[in-house]
Formats: structure tokens, sequence, C-alpha cells
């Protein structure tokens, strides 16, 4: 044993050692996926891929062209036509003039309708929050909602799958930590980020948003009680008027960041992957959060709400333990559980891997099928989603 130990350096050494190395690799492997000068930006969609985000023909969408009405698109080898997500946007615009439904091509808010904050939570790691997140929050941006995402996870996995690596690009704060601190906090604007997505702003997380569990307990105590669960409510409401919906991915805690996010919620999406130990820890979950939000309820907070569902991630339709569990939930939360599920698959993983969504990355480098069968699923649970967003507005 002894011959183990490593007795030569404390463990806040070895630990800050291998930090340290552990981020300069990690900068090494950025660099050679994204050279810094080369500022991320997102890839060009075939006019097919566009005719079926805005519900019309491609063949449409060419007369457009032709015509010289909305953007001119890329014209490409064999006259493939190619249109960026500005360009989206812009026909967008340009359709809508026409319409006959007003918000059939620009669907967001309208006179009266309330910022929807769509906030993702579930306790048990891996279910899949940051994935849905994403997903939705991107898929929302390209069907021509104005969006915020916000990161409330320390780990930032949701600011890293959108180009912001926390550990080098956050030194000086910039998270939401900053705007919702009991001492100076910031306007929250002054730590929403543009990305490469049009219509898409993110607030980043890092470690610094743990400061604020630290902090909780002292300004609870402390003169006046400060109420901490109003906090993430108020700094939304400063920039309410810019957004139509906000995403906020949570940390797999149920700290005072989480419940926060839950208080400022509009709607709640719980991930499920199911199977007997996600649905068993869900349980917990579920009778802590009640027993805590009752609590805040009860000190006043915001605890209204326009839907709650549930959405099954990771499944695999052909597991019988999966399909069980699945039959189980519904069994018991019906409405309440999503129709659509999201599948396991590869080109999601993969995805990931290279710190993209499948609503990134180039279909060619997956297996036509893979991918497709993917997209579908994700598809079809954002569209479940935007249906309650647009129930919520009364449509
Ligand atoms: N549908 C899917 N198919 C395949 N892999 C998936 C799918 N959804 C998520 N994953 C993978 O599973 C892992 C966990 O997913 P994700 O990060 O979304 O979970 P999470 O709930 O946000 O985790 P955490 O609790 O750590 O924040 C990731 O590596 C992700 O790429
Ligand atoms: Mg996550």
């Amino acid at each position: 044993m002894a011959g183990m130990q490593d007795t030569t350096t404390r463990i806040d050494t070895l630990v800050g050692d291998h930090a340290r190395l552990l981020s300069e690799r990690l900068q090494a492997h950025r660099a050679q996926l994204f050279p810094p000068d080369a500022r991320r930006a997102l890839r060009k969609f075939t006019s097919g891929e566009v005719a079926q985000l805005l519900g019309v023909k491609d063949g449409y969408l060419r007369k457009l062209s032709l015509e010289g009405k909305g953007p001119a698109p890329e014209t490409r080898a064999g006259g493939r036509r190619y249109y960026s997500p500005e360009d989206i946007q812009a026909l967008r615009r340009t359709l809508e003039t026409g319409a006959k439904t007003p918000g059939t091509y620009l669907p967001g808010r309208r006179a009266g309708d309330k910022l929807q904050v769509i906030t993702v939570i579930n306790f048990k790691g891996g279910s899949g929050k940051t994935t849905t997140a994403a997903h939705l929050a991107q898929k929302m941006a390209l069907d021509g909602y104005r969006v915020l995402a916000i990161d409330l996870d320390p780990q930032a996995s949701l600011s890293a799958l959108h180009g912001f690596q926390p550990e080098f690009d956050l030194l000086d704060g910039g998270t939401l930590y900053d705007a919702i601190r009991y001492d100076d906090p910031v306007p929250l604007r002054e730590v929403i980020q543009q990305t490469y997505f049009t219509n898409l702003d993110i607030v980043p997380g890092n470690l610094d948003l743990m400061e604020f569990e630290h902090d909780t307990p002292r300004a609870l105590s402390g003169e006046g009680g400060a109420l901490f669960f109003t906090r993430v409510d108020a700094a939304l409401a400063s920039v309410e008027g810019d957004y139509d919906v906000v995403v906020i991915d949570c940390p797999p805690q149920l700290g005072f960041l989480t419940m926060s996010a839950l208080s400022a919620a509009t709607a709640i999406l719980v991930t499920v992957h199911p199977q007997m130990l996600d649905v068993m820890s869900m349980c917990q979950f579920l009778l802590m959060t009640s027993n805590l939000l009752g609590v805040v309820g009860d000190a006043g907070g915001d605890m209204s709400y326009d839907w709650l569902r549930y959405v099954v991630t990771r499944y695999e339709p052909g597991d019988g333990p999966q399909n069980q569990m699945v039959s189980f939930m519904r069994s018991m939360f019906g409405e309440h559980v999503l129709n659509h599920t999201v599948l396991k698959s590869t080109a999601i993983s993969d995805a990931g891997i290279t710190k993209q969504t499948l609503y990134e990355v180039e279909k060619s480098q997956f297996t036509r099928a893979t991918y497709e069968r993917a997209l579908e699923s994700l598809n079809a649970v954002n569209g479940e989603i935007t249906d309650l967003v647009q129930q919520a507005w009364g449509r």
C-alpha cells in the first residue's frame, strides 16, 4: 500500500497539476476542432432543408429566388441552392408579408403573449437535459422564434455545445451568476452573448454559478432575508421584450439555482431515460421538488406554470424493459408524457463528440437512415413542445 502512496505531494497540489494538464490538452483539442481565427459559424442549409423548415415547396423557393424576391441563395455545383441562417430568417420575413394567416412564418409572440420560460430538469445525471435543451433552443430559433438559452449548470455543457469553453472564454465572469448575485448584480443584458445561430442568444455557464449555492444561505439568514427564488425571474424581466422563448438547462441537482429556475419557469420539461434506476431516482426527485417548491410557494414564490411534460430520452424501441417503463409512465402520468420520444442514436452522440447538435452537423457525415431517424424523432419532440408554447399563447 505504502508503495502506491504519493507522499511527496499534497492532494491539492496533485489535483491542481492534473487540472492544468487537462486544461492544456483540452485547449489544444479545441484549437484542432475550431481554429481560433475561424469564428465558429453555422453551415448553410440546402434548399430542401429550408423548404421543410418553412413548410413550403422547394420549387416555390426557386421561383422566389428567380423573381429576385427574398435573399439570393448561394448556388453550388449541380445548381444546388444553399441558404445561410440569416437567409432563412429573411425568407421568413418575405413570406410573412404575403401570408394569409399572420404568424405562419414568424410564429413568435404577439401583443399580450407572455414570455415562455421552459426549464429543463431532472437530478439524474445524463438523463438528456442538455441534449434536449440544445436541440429545442436551436430548432425554435430555426423556426423563427427569438430564443435565449441559459446554461445554469456549472459544468457548462450547453455552453460548450455553442462554442464556449468556460475555462478559457469566461475568465472574468459572464455567467448568469453575475446577474443574480446578491451584491452588485449586473444587468442580464451584459452577460447575454450572440451565438452563430440566427435568433439564438445564450447566457453561458461556468463554476461561478456554484457561488449562488454558497451565497444564498448567507443571504437568507442576513438582514431582510433576501428572496433567492425571485432572482432569475427578475433578471429575465429585464430582457422580457427581446425574446419569445427562454430555455434553461439545469444542473443535475436540486439546489437554489434549480429552484430559482423553477420559480421563473412558465413550463417544465423533465427528461427521463426509461430505465428502472432512472425512474426510481426521478421518484425521489419529484418528491423533493414538491416539498421544496411547497416551501417556496408558501413564502410567496410564483408557482404558476402553463404546462409540465416528461420527455423520454435515449429511447431504444427494441428494448423490452424500456418499453415497459414507458408504458408504466404513460399509465401514471397520461398526457403529461410527450407522445414522441428522443431515440437513442449514434448520430446524436457522435455529433456531441464534436460539440455539435444534429441541426449543425452535415448530413453527409452520417449514414443517411441513422441521421434521418434521429432528426425525425427530435423534430417530433420539438414540434410537440412548440405546439404547447403556441397553446400557452392561446393558439
Ligand atoms: N438521444 C441520444 N442518443 C444518443 N446519445 C445521447 C442522446 N441523448 C444524450 N446522449 C448522450 O448522453 C450523454 C448525456 O446527455 P446529456 O449531457 O444531454 O445529459 P444531461 O442530463 O444534460 O447530463 P448532466 O446531468 O450531466 O447535465 C451525452 O454524452 C450525450 O451525447
Ligand atoms: Mg447537462
